[in-house]
């Protein structure tokens, strides 16, 4: 099984770059841009991956992303993961990136996305690796930014692929974004966003309703209610499940209770994804074979979970054709 999912072209829609930075690139980057980091060993860096929550896992994100200073650490960055995943076989990544935790800690938006625009065109010429582009917004930080970051993005509105809403979700209901939004959709951008991975179903709900998002980012806690459920297999709205995510955020408690199976039960559009690669314990392969080994599922489920991949990935209809 480890061959077949090895050798499985696999496409990912959910995948935080920022979350890709292995800590062995985090000492690296640390060194050259002169930053004292927290810990003494890649070692130490490792073991202190042990998270209650998504807040306690947002605090080391935020900590480890502060070694990203220049438009070169963005590129080694996005390389180094594009060519990691290259090597598990993936062959699309639809990736999300952070703008504000880097313009708060003083990177102007240029020099991320130099950086990141210059890894993804490296790696579409060179890896034979298409790769999206999801700007997204913090949802712990106030709307009013938000909006003022999209705006001031206009130079690159059109290297984006679409917006997402990412980081705390308690509390920071889709509702609050309303006018980023619709500012999105105003501007012909499609729009994703995490929902219903620590916040209830309800805010699936909101987000198709009031952001009228093409796809829920985790969507996990939609089987607390029948007419989420509904509407979600009606609509066949792709969710971007990552499984070792949720276990290591203590979403679920471990993998054999993830609710994936229950999930196809519903016939519901379901996608596999590793979210924060180097956070969570692995990447895409790693994922798969992770489910492989819970579920005992056949090779006919990841064909499937793929093609659903494929056919939501953002690509044009050429490069759909030649993945599907
Ligand atoms: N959830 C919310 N925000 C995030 C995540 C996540 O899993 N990873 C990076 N930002
Ligand atoms: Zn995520």
């Amino acid at each position: 099984m480890h061959d077949f999912l090895l050798q499985l072209p696999k496409v990912e829609l959910h995948l935080h770059i920022e979350g890709s930075l292995e800590p062995e690139l985090m000492f690296e980057l640390a060194k050259r841009n002169g930053i004292e980091l927290p810990y003494a060993t890649v070692d130490e860096a490792k073991a202190a991956y042990e998270f209650d929550d998504l807040q306690g896992f947002l605090n080391l994100y935020f900590q480890g992303m502060n070694v990203l200073r220049t438009e070169q650490d963005f590129y080694d960055l996005a390389m180094d993961y594009f060519q990691r995943a290259r090597r598990e076989g993936v062959v699309h990544i639809d990736m999300h990136f952070d703008p504000q935790a880097h313009l708060q800690r003083g990177i102007p938006l240029e020099v991320v996305m130099a950086g990141l625009l210059r890894a993804k065109q490296e790696a579409e010429a060179t890896l034979d690796l298409s790769v999206g582009m999801i700007m997204a917004f913090l949802r712990d930080r106030p709307a009013e930014e938000a909006l003022g970051v999209l705006e001031n993005a206009a130079p690159y509105w059109k290297f984006l692929d679409a917006i997402g809403l990412d980081s705390a979700e308690r509390d920071n209901p889709p509702l609050k974004f309303q006018a980023l939004f619709a500012r999105a959709k105003e501007l012909g951008l499609v729009r994703v966003a995490h929902a219903g991975e620590e916040g209830p179903a309800e805010y699936i709900a909101e987000a198709l309703d009031l952001l009228d998002v093409q796809r829920i980012d985790h969507g996990v806690r939609c089987l607390e209610s029948d007419s989420v459920v509904k509407r979600l297999r009606e609509r066949q709205i792709v969710l971007t499940v990552c499984p070792l995510s949720n276990v290591s955020l203590k979403v679920v408690d471990n993998l054999r209770d993830h609710p994936l199976p229950q999930l196809l039960k519903e016939n519901l559009k379901v996608t596999i994804s590793s979210d924060d690669p180097a956070y969570f314990g692995g990447g895409l392969l790693t994922n798969h074979v992770a489910c492989a080994e819970a579920f005992g599922w056949d090779m006919e489920i990841f064909r499937m979970l793929n093609r659903n991949a494929i056919e939501e990935a953002f690509v044009d209809e050429s490069r759909r054709q030649e993945l599907l």
